[in-house]
C-alpha cells in the first residue's frame, strides 16, 4: 500500500532520473576510471558489467521491491514485512549508514562549491601538479573554509529535499541529469581533441586479462555496490514513492545503464586529458582536486567550470538520495514535518560533516565503515528480506507489477535465484575475502 499523503514521483522520467541521480556521483567521477585503468581496461569493464548484472541488479530489485510494496521508509518497511521481530533494527543500520554518508560525502561537495568559485573568479591558474596540491591542502588547512563550503552544499541538499519528493527531488533530478550528460560530454569532445589523447583511450579500453585478480573482482563488486547507492536504503526509500503502475525491472535497468553509461564518458573525459598533459592517473580525491585543476587551467577558462559544475551537480543528486532516507524515517516514524526533519537532519550532518572536514582520520573511518561494513551489511539483509522473509508469490506480485510485465515475468525466475542464493552468499565470501 502506497500512502498517498507521503507524496510520489509524478512520473516515470521523474523516478528513473532521481534513481540515476543517485546513482551518478563522485564514484563514478574520482574511483570508477582510475580503476578501469589500474585492473585491465575492457577486460576489468567486463567484469564489472557482470556484477553489476549478477550481484547489483538484484539487490537493487530486493531493495525496490520493499519499497514499493511497503511505501514506507527503510524502518518501518521492515517491519511490515517481518511485523514483531529484530528484523527491523536492520532499517536503523541502513539509516545510520546513509546519514554517515551524507556527512562526509557532503565534505567533497563543498570542496567542489569552493573549486567552482575559484573557476569562477579566474582564480584557476596553476602551472604544476605541486601548485594544486599546494592550494588543495592550504584550503583544507583552514577550518573555517571547508566548514562554510560545507554549509553551502548541506544548505543546496537541505532545501531541494525540503521542497518535497516531486517538486524537490523529482523537479531538481529531471532538469539536472540531463544537462550533466551534456556537459560531460562537452568535456569529452575537448578532450579527446588534444594530441596524445588516445594513450588515454588505451588506459581506458586495452583489455589486459592479467590483471584480473581476485583483488580486482573484488574491486568491481565494491564499486558496484557504491555506485547504484545499495544497501543504504536510497533504494528503498525512493521506490516506496513509486506510483503502482511504475516498473521495478525498468527503473533499474535504465539507472544502472545511465549509471555505466556516465562513468564510461566521465573516463572518457579525464584520462585522454591526464595523459595528454603528461600526468599521472590517480584516484580520490587528489585526481578532481589536484592533476585535473592543472590540466583544466591549460584548457580555457569555460572547461573548468563545465566541469565543476557537473561535480556539483553529480554529488548534489547523490546527497538528495541519502538525505531523504533519514528525512522519511522521521516523518514516517517519528512524525515531524518536512521541513522540520529536513533542518534537524542538516543540523546533525553538519556537526559530524564538520568533524569529517577538519580531521581526515573521522573522514576516513566514515567512508571505511560505510563502504566496507555498512553498506554490505544493509543489502544482506535486503536480499534475505526478499529471498527468505517474504512470500515468494508477493515478491513476484512486485517484480511483475501485478503480472503486468512482460519482461518481468519472463527474467523473475533468475532474479529470484539471484536475491536468494547468489547475493547473500557472495555478500559473506566477500566479507571474509576483505577481512582475511
Ligand atoms: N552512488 C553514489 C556515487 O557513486 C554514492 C552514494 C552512496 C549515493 C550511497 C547514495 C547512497 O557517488
Amino acid at each position: 500500500m502506497t500512502s498517498s499523503g507521503r507524496g510520489n514521483f509524478g512520473s516515470r522520467f521523474a523516478v528513473v532520473m532521481a534513481l540515476a541521480g543517485s546513482a551518478i556521483g563522485l564514484g563514478n567521477i574520482w574511483r570508477f576510471p582510475y580503476m578501469v585503468g589500474q585492473y585491465g581496461g575492457a577486460a576489468f569493464i567486463l567484469i564489472y558489467i557482470l556484477c553489476l548484472v549478477v550481484i547489483a541488479l538484484p539487490i537493487f530489485f530486493a531493495e525496490s521491491i520493499i519499497g514499493k510494496s511497503t511505501g514506507s521508509d527503510t524502518f518501518g518497511a521492515i517491519e511490515q514485512i517481518a511485523p514483531g521481530t529484530g528484523w527491523k533494527n536492520a532499517g536503523y543500520i541502513a539509516i545510520v549508514a546513509s546519514f554517515v554518508v551524507l556527512s562526509f560525502y557532503s565534505v567533497v561537495g563543498g570542496w567542489s562549491v569552493d573549486y567552482l568559485l575559484r573557476a569562477c573568479t579566474g582564480g584557476f591558474r596553476f602551472s604544476s601538479g605541486e601548485e594544486a596540491a599546494a592550494v588543495f591542502s592550504q584550503m583544507n588547512s583552514s577550518a573555517v573554509e571547508p566548514i562554510l563550503c560545507l554549509i553551502v552544499f548541506l544548505g543546496l541538499t537541505a532545501v531541494i529535499v525540503s521542497a518535497g519528493v516531486d517538486k524537490g527531488i523529482g523537479r531538481f533530478a529531471k532538469i539536472t541529469m540531463p544537462l550533466l550528460f551534456v556537459m560531460i560530454l562537452l568535456i569529452v569532445a575537448k578532450s579527446l581533441q588534444l594530441p596524445g589523447a588516445q594513450a588515454g583511450v588505451d588506459y581506458m579500453l586495452k583489455p589486459d586479462f592479467s590483471k584480473i585478480s581476485g583483488k580486482a573482482i573484488a574491486a568491481a563488486l565494491g564499486q558496484a555496490f557504491f555506485t547504484l547507492s545499495l544497501g543504504v536504503g536510497t533504494v528503498l526509500t525512493y521506490s516506496s514513492y513509486m506510483r503502482k503502475e511504475e516498473n521495478i525491472l525498468y527503473a533499474g535497468v535504465w539507472s544502472a545503464f545511465f549509471d555505466t553509461v556516465f562513468a564510461l564518458l566521465a573516463g572518457f573525459a579525464i584520462m585522454p586529458a591526464v595523459f595528454a598533459f603528461g600526468l599521472a592517473p590517480s584516484a580520490g580525491p587528489s585526481l578532481v582536486f589536484e592533476t585535473l585543476p592543472v590540466i583544466f587551467s591549460q584548457m580555457g577558462a569555460a572547461v573548468p567550470i563545465i566541469f565543476f559544475i557537473s561535480i556539483l551537480i553529480a554529488a548534489l543528486t547523490s546527497s538528495i538520495s541519502m538525505l531523504e532516507v533519514v528525512v522519511a524515517w522521521l516523518v514516517d516514524q517519528k512524525g515531524l514535518s518536512r521541513r522540520a526533519a529536513t533542518i534537524a537532519v542538516f543540523v546533525c550532518a553538519l556537526a559530524l560533516g564538520s568533524a569529517c572536514a577538519i580531521s581526515s582520520r573521522v573522514f576516513s573511518a566514515c567512508d571505511f565503515l560505510t563502504s566496507n561494513v555498512l553498506m554490505m551489511t544493509g543489502a544482506f539483509v535486503f536480499a534475505i528480506i526478499v529471498g527468505w522473509k517474504m512470500p515468494k508469490a508477493d515478491v513476484r506480485t512486485q517484480f511483475t507489477n501485478y503480472g503486468t510485465s512482460k519482461a518481468a515475468r519472463a527474467t523473475f525466475p533468475v532474479v529470484w535465484f539471484l536475491i536468494r542464493w547468489v547475493v547473500p552468499v557472495m555478500i559473506v565470501a566477500i566479507a571474509f575475502t576483505n577481512l582475511f
